[in-house]
């Protein structure tokens, strides 16, 4: 096969890069290992920056985000088991969105369908070829045997935090962080115990509760890195969650039974540059952030824009400069983001080898933050993502 672009990852930045590019009228092929269905299972974060729903509506992607996701106008940060409310609209005039990003990919899945785009999914043995030259390739096999090769002008690495194209990033550097926690992540069948989300902060750790649909709720808390799901039980769980609530305020969760669990992760990573000769990464491939404040999608949505662009002028008019630009315009904000993810995690989260000094320091900070206008208003404007900033 010979395309324009090649792209490997079908999740949502391969997804919607694939789909920025229709539009563009320049035409990519997607390969993934994963099944449709494995993606559509996988449970990940469910807020959306006002930008990142800006792309999807106005791209054509997504009208579902605005009938089906719920619009917030703030988060509660609670800690000393008293709310404080971060009002966005207030400080920044702007809202998040919940819409969990597996809708995202059902929605970009669609449209590949609707538009004829072309995603391979359940591929293997994903290699790519020759990115320094002006004809890279991809070759992989099918899920009956069959071997292929795709050539095309570049090649997109979309194939998330274990990426195996990032390798190919010959003068790369690797940046990494590591935290002594991770999350504990519940699916529960019960009605919302919050009409938006909180973000509290106990002497047991850190803790979120989030909103699925009207009968299917979103919680976490922090864990041990090396714990197993298997040894929390339902009742251990809401135990530990309500601890980690508990206020003057008599806050209570509402429980129910619980429909799945998760150890997620924590690191902080970023890979530079973010483009070797025709290959240029995106999303998670190039950079994965700790969960709290929900960046990853917003991240890799907003590379994928930038990356469709200089696409757009490399491809369709034949300007190859453009590809220089990518790195430099995607950092920018990766750093940022890396920042706002980095300084949420250590706010929030009870680390073991805190010593009495860092607990006072923490509770000063967060009361920095709820104090003041000045204070809140850092925290609103990162979280609801930055405006991309304008061509000169
Ligand atoms: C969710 C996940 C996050 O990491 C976060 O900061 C907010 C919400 C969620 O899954 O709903």
């Amino acid at each position: 096969t010979r395309t324009q672009v090649g792209i490997v990852g079908g999740g949502p930045a391969g997804l919607m890069l694939a789909h920025l590019l229709h539009v563009a009228g320049i035409e990519s092929v997607v390969v993934e290992t994963r099944s449709r269905r494995e993606i559509e299972q996988t449970h990940r974060a469910g807020i959306l920056e006002r930008d990142s729903v800006r792309l999807l509506v106005e791209s054509g992607a997504s009208d579902r985000v605005l009938r089906d996701g719920h619009e917030h106008t703030g988060i509660d940060l609670r800690f000393g088991g008293v709310s404080h409310r971060i009002d966005f609209q207030t400080l920044v005039g702007a809202s998040t969105w919940l819409y969990p990003q597996t809708e995202v990919f059902v929605d970009l899945a669609d449209a590949r369908s609707r538009d004829g785009g072309d995603v391979r999914f359940e591929v293997s043995g994903v290699s790519v070829l020759d990115v320094t030259t002006d004809r890279p390739g991809i070759r992989y096999t099918d899920a009956e045997g069959g071997e292929h090769e795709v050539r095309c002008d570049v090649v997109v690495g979309a194939d998330g935090s274990r990426s195996t194209t990032r390798a190919l990033v010959a003068d790369r550097r690797q940046y990494f962080r590591e935290y002594p926690f991770a999350w504990f992540g519940i699916l529960c069948e019960a009605p919302p115990s919050a009409s938006e989300l909180v973000y509290a902060r106990s002497e047991h750790g850190f803790a979120l509760v989030s909103q699925r649909t009207e009968s299917v709720q979103r919680m976490y808390f922090q864990c041990d890195p090396t714990t197993s799901a298997d040894d929390w039980s339902e009742d251990r769980i809401w135990a530990q969650l309500q601890a980690d609530l508990d206020g003057e305020d008599g806050f209570e969760l509402r429980t129910g039974r619980i429909l799945e669990k998760t150890v997620l992760p924590f690191r902080s990573f970023v890979c530079e540059p973010m483009r070797h000769g025709n290959l240029l990464l995106a999303g998670d491939a190039a950079h994965t952030v700790p969960p709290t404040g929900a960046k990853g999608l917003n991240l890799a949505l907003a590379d994928v824009r930038v990356l469709a662009e200089v696409l757009e002028r490399a491809i369709s008019r034949q300007d190859r400069t453009a590809l220089e630009e990518y790195t430099p315009r995607a950092l920018s904000r990766v750093w940022r983001a890396q920042h706002f993810s980095y300084w949420m995690t250590t706010m929030l989260h009870r680390s073991a080898e805190a010593s009495d000094f860092d607990e006072r320091r923490q509770l000063g900070e967060l009361e920095s933050v709820v104090g003041s206008e000045s204070g809140s208003r850092y925290l609103a404007e990162a979280y609801t993502g930055w405006p991309e900033p304008t061509q000169s």
